[in-house]
């Protein structure tokens, strides 16, 4: 080790590039403020030394000290604070404060213009021969997030200059689905950062931290609480709980809101009722509003999630949203809070067999009524897409429907539907292509950016949501990847115009260090990512093709027909896709002003990769691209799988370019996700072929000449069993050794002699950690444990589409009739379960 950092400070000295750090947990996100080179300090060599800051509150405080802290790890420079800025003699420094303050200490400075409360702007000016770098916020969030700025461009090596910016709207928070046990809903990277067994936790570093990295991108809210909310939440104990979380939350100007349940008049006040209508409900929220204003002076207000899954609201009353939502926002109008009403109100218990049935109406039929009836702190709150979270799905036609009401769209950084933390997937082009759709209300430009951030329709509140549920993992979203989606996320709240290229340039810099080998390979690597996940899982607008009752991770396609859900995609022999048309179908695509719903009416006009969401078609349709529907399905999957194959060659190029920590991490994760494209692709495409009878132009599906499926091989204790969904395994099947002792497959094998990679399909359950070896001639040549530790934790129990995974082993020489054995030894409850074993060139 001793010999490698020498090496790394000697290349460092010749060629005036930064050493990485030696090991990176991701802890810091992309607030890492590594040291800069050598040459690229200069840029910043008259930087001042000195900082003042006058507003002198807990996020002012917070601001100089970010700076300070910021400044010297980069540049290794220690800003003295002035103690009193009223004694203040000019000299080269950093001045942060209002533009009043500013101005009543240094008059020779002015504002440009009126600089909005959470805007700031970045000037240098010159006062008797000394540089003065002013950071001036409307008010104290503008300047911590002009210091955040500031830093910002340092990190990225950029030359400082005059700068001003103001967010794109006033609602710019995350979600946590937290659970008061501990437990995430929807959450792949550990446990809650802010509860643990019922209680708030001791140790809430973590949450300081959080609220740190969200403040640097803009984010000014956190409800952190499940909308799936606990009834205990607004019982008094955990009010003054919950305030701790506030306060840690508090100098990063996060303000803290909490998800509540429609029914806690009832449940928590005892009340005979929970109809919205009730003055003594209505006296409930508000003396239950006052209490918490009490404990949490800047406490940001509700979210509410109401009739859906599960969830009591008005309608057991025979009320409407409006008149929930109001009840409690008048409650909170006189502290200054808001409600985020959750658009997401469906039955889960439609009838599948009635054809005009169709979940997407959902959103639609009940609130577009609805419009201007709420009251002016009230925000509709609602998911991008009409469903939930797929990998394609149209925009929401709410968003056009309500010209009179506050919006903010609810986008997910969790990757509940798309590959869980465990693919890479950045989800800032999907977001960009939702944020960006024009949807023609009142036949005029109104992108769905310009609806949310009330510039369309003239409402004062709008803004994003984000689902974030990070956790406790020391890198906070589990795959050292995912960070650029909340930072992405966050940086589109602030301004939804910045484009993909601008945000995975500025994370990967920031993340990973400005070596240009290392910046172009993970943009890259970055930029494609959903467009390739959404090949080899669910392309052309069908929905994820993820089991939807189960985990919503691996394939499992019929778990969407034929129940409640309304997740259908109604496929049958003769052809696939919801009829949504207005003419022969549910009549959802009517829900859009009519310019845009003439595009999706229409076979022809709508666009190839919302064809199956709009509409159903035979098998061989011919899409615009001259494929039929069947071959492009097979085509894409085998090229999704193909990409994601190259991430980890890749990846590996930039060995020794970025710390080792963090490089096998994701180095491992890239091996993974390979191997589970090749679980989707093979499911998915088997279904398909199944389902339609038209095989595959090239051949390829249901036909694999390096496999040796694991009921073909010779057995020594496994025998076989039917996984479930048939797509997930070979044949449906799989082996499975249920005794206490090893068992063994065997085959002879026949290759030309040379070198071959031998992969292993098995499935790694949560349920033990089996041990699997490899041997050639009797002969180990590979050996791992099935200890799912790369599938979410969340993993099913079974062998199915989460479950099966793959171990390969390279560069084996190989020559006719050689001996190949595979010995697994169950542990626990998991069987050590096979599928096949492919052997490849
Ligand atoms: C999805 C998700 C649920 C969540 C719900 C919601 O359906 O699977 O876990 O509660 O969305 O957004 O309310």
């Amino acid at each position: 080790m001793y010999f490698r950092n020498a090496i790394v400070l000697l290349t460092w000295a010749l060629l005036g590039s930064a050493p990485f750090a030696q090991a990176e947990n991701g802890s810091a996100g992309w607030l890492r403020y590594a040291p800069l080179s050598q040459r690229a300090a200069q840029l910043y060599e008259k930087i001042p030394r000195h900082v003042v800051e006058i507003t002198n509150t807990p996020v002012a405080r917070n601001a100089a000290n970010e700076l300070m802290r910021g400044i010297h790890s980069m540049l290794g420079n220690d800003l003295q604070l002035a103690s009193d800025p009223s004694t203040f003699a000019i000299q080269d420094s950093f001045v942060l404060g209002t533009p009043a303050e500013i101005h009543a200490l240094v008059p020779a400075w002015k504002a440009a213009g009126t600089i909005a409360d959470e805007g700031f702007s970045i000037s240098e000016i010159t006062v008797n021969g000394h540089a003065l770098w002013i950071i001036a916020g409307g008010a104290d969030r503008g300047e911590l997030y002009g210091v955040f700025h500031l830093l910002e461009q340092i990190a990225q090596e950029k030359p400082l200059s005059s700068d001003a910016e103001s967010p794109s709207s006033p609602i710019r928070w995350v979600n946590q689905w937290d659970n008061l046990n501990g437990s995430i809903e929807r959450g792949y990277a550990g446990r809650s950062i802010f509860f643990d067994n019922g209680h708030v936790r001791t140790d809430l570093t973590r949450v300081s931290d959080y609220g740190r990295l969200l403040a640097s991108v803009g984010l000014n809210g956190a409800a952190v609480n499940n909308v799936n909310s606990d009834l205990r939440t607004l019982e008094p104990e955990m009010i003054h709980e919950l305030a701790r979380i506030a306060d840690a939350f508090r100098p990063c100007g996060v303000r803290m809101s909490l998800s509540v349940d429609l029914s806690s008049p009832q449940v928590v006040g005892h009340l005979s009722t929970f109809d919205p209508i009730d003055p003594n409900v209505a006296t409930w929220w508000q003396s239950k509003v006052d209490e918490i204003y009490k404990e949490i002076p800047d406490f940001g207000g509700f979210v509410i999630k109401a009739d859906s899954e599960g969830r009591v609201g008005p309608s057991k009353y025979g009320r409407t949203p409006a008149q929930a939502a109001n009840t409690v926002a008048r409650a909170l109008k006189p502290h200054g809070g808001v409600v985020l009403y959750r658009g997401f109100v469906y039955n889960n218990h439609l009838d599948w067999n009635d054809l005009k049935a169709d979940r997407a109406r959902a959103g639609y039929d009940n609130f577009h009524a609805l419009d201007g009836t709420f009251e002016p702190n009230v925000i509709i709150q609602i998911k991008h897409g009409p469903i939930d979270f797929q990998v394609r799905e149209p925009v929401s036609p709410l968003f056009a429907a309500l010209r009179h009401t506050n919006q903010a769209i609810e986008l997910q950084v969790t990757q509940e539907y798309i590959g869980q933390q465990r693919h890479m997937v950045f989800l800032v082009p999907m977001w960009k292509a939702v944020l960006d759709t024009d949807m023609r209300a009142e036949n005029r430009s109104t992108p769905v950016k310009e609806i949310v951030e009330g510039k369309s329709f003239r409402q004062p509140l709008g803004g994003f949501v984000g689902v974030a549920n990070v956790g406790l993992d020391a890198d906070w979203l589990h795959h050292p990847m995912a960070m650029a989606n909340l930072y992405g996320f966050g940086k589109l709240a602030w301004n939804p115009d910045l484009t993909t290229d601008q945000i995975v340039d500025s994370w990967t810099r920031l993340t990973f260090g400005n070596d240009p080998k290392v910046v172009s390979t993970i943009d890259a690597l970055q930029r494609d990512s959903w467009r390739v996940y959404e090949q080899y899982t669910g392309p052309l607008g069908i929905g994820t093709l993820t089991n939807i009752l189960g985990i919503h991770y691996g394939p499992g396609i019929d778990s969407a027909e034929h129940n409640g859900w309304g997740q259908w995609f109604r496929g049958d022999s003769q052809g696939i896709g919801m009829d949504r048309t207005v003419a022969t179908g549910t009549g959802y695509i009517g829900q859009y002003p009519p310019e845009l719903a003439k595009v999706y009416e229409s076979l022809t006009a709508c666009p190839d990769e919302l064809l199956l969401f709009m509409h159903h078609v035979p098998y061989s349709y011919v899409l615009h691209s001259g494929k039929t529907l069947i071959q492009y399905v097979y085509d894409s999957h085998y090229a999704g799988a193909e990409t994601a194959a190259t991430y980890p060659a890749r990846w590996q190029q930039l060995h020794g370019l970025i710390d080792d920590e963090r490089y096998e991490q994701t180095l491992d994760l890239f091996i993974y996700q390979a191997g589970h494209a090749i679980v989707w692709r093979d499911a998915v495409t088997r279904w398909f072929q199944r389902i339609s009878g038209i095989p595959d132009r090239q051949g390829r599906v249901g036909n694999y000449p390096d496999r040796i499926v694991a009921e073909d091989m010779a057995a020594d204790g496994y025998a076989p069993v039917d996984v479930t969904p048939w797509e997930a395994a070979s044949n449906g099947q799989a082996v499975e050794c249920n005794r206490a002792a090893s068992c063994t497959l065997t085959t002879k094998l026949d290759r030309p002699a040379g070198a071959y990679k031998i992969a292993v399909q098995y499935f790694d359950l949560r349920t033990g950690a089996s041990h699997y070896e490899l041997l050639l001639n009797g002969n180990p040549i590979g050996h791992w444990v099935a200890d799912a530790t790369l599938p979410p934790a969340v993993v099913d129990k079974q062998l199915d589409g989460s479950t099966g995974t793959r171990f390969t082993v390279r560069g084996v020489s190989l020559k006719p009739g050689d001996r190949l054995t595979l010995r697994g030894t169950p542990d626990g409850e998991e069987p050590a379960p096979v599928d096949y074993i492919e052997i490849t060139k």
